[in-house]
């Protein structure tokens, strides 16, 4: 069955510090009865709320961390605008994952985004079939973000994104037209986050109040953030008191 929390913070610093607390807990439950963490990332803001508390705590694993990025735009892992690079910038840079466990799009690729994605997929293939058989890979923690406009992942809102916000087989498709720069990207489809044991949303700032109202309160599913409903999972939402001062659910 799955479960839904909202947790609202004064401050982005107090949302850092309480998920820093949260990542930290599921990281020691997961290790200890699985003997590894994996985890997806986001871009956007996320991987700095995420890192400002979490890149100093002592008491976490990070050689049993696997991650891959939830989605993840179509450039050079150099670039300004790659997922990866803001990650390892945060986060990577400061921590103990091996190399190895990090999951990054192969970057001879980024022309195709069909040849990408499959790549992309073939990577959680073969550290996610090994470990169970099930349709679907099954993460242990996704951390997403949300825009504005209700997006999350690469998953953006209205007819031209039909097809990716449907995908029902793959394990990670793909746009070429993101309304967001750059165009080109790989995401997980909404099936992929819906498998997962914990779901967390990270959103800040009065942008995104009336957005949330029809997400969380509506579940309004024309804004792809709202089709996300883990199957059997945890959702938690982590949002600052600017965000969420709309939100009659809380
Ligand atoms: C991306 C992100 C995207 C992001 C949201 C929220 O690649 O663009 O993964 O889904 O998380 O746009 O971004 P902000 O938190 O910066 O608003």
């Amino acid at each position: 069955m799955s479960t839904t929390e909202i947790c609202s913070y004064p401050t982005v610093q107090e949302l850092s510090k309480a998920l820093a607390d949260y990542v930290a807990n599921l990281s020691r439950e997961t290790v200890s009865a699985r003997n590894r963490f994996t985890v997806g990332l986001s871009g956007g803001s996320l991987p700095r709320i995420l890192a400002a508390e979490l890149k100093h705590r002592t008491d976490i694993d990070w050689d049993k961390w696997i991650v891959f990025f939830c989605d993840e735009r179509l450039t050079p892992l150099d670039s300004e605008d790659s997922n990866y690079k803001l990650a390892k910038e945060e986060l990577f840079d400061h921590v103990s994952i091996p190399e190895s466990n990090i999951y990054t799009i192969d970057e001879s690729l980024i022309a195709d985004a069909e040849e990408a994605a499959n790549d992309y997929q073939d990577k959680l293939i073969s550290v996610f079939a090994a470990m169970n058989t099930a349709k679907f890979p099954v993460f242990d923690l996704l951390l997403l973000g949300m825009g504005p406009d209700g997006h999350t992942c690469s998953l953006f809102p209205g007819d031209a994104y039909a097809e990716v916000l449907n995908e029902s087989l793959a394990w990670v498709t793909f746009v070429e037209n993101s309304p967001k720069p750059p165009p080109r990207r790989i995401t997980f489809p909404p099936t992929v986050l819906n498998h997962a044991h914990n779901v967390a949303f990270v959103v800040t700032g009065e942008g995104k109040k009336v957005v949330l109202n029809k997400v969380i309160d509506l579940h309004d599913t024309t804004y792809p953030a709202a089709m996300v409903k883990p199957i059997n999972g945890k959702l938690v939402w982590f949002l600052d008191d600017a965000a969420s001062a709309n939100l009659v659910a809380l």
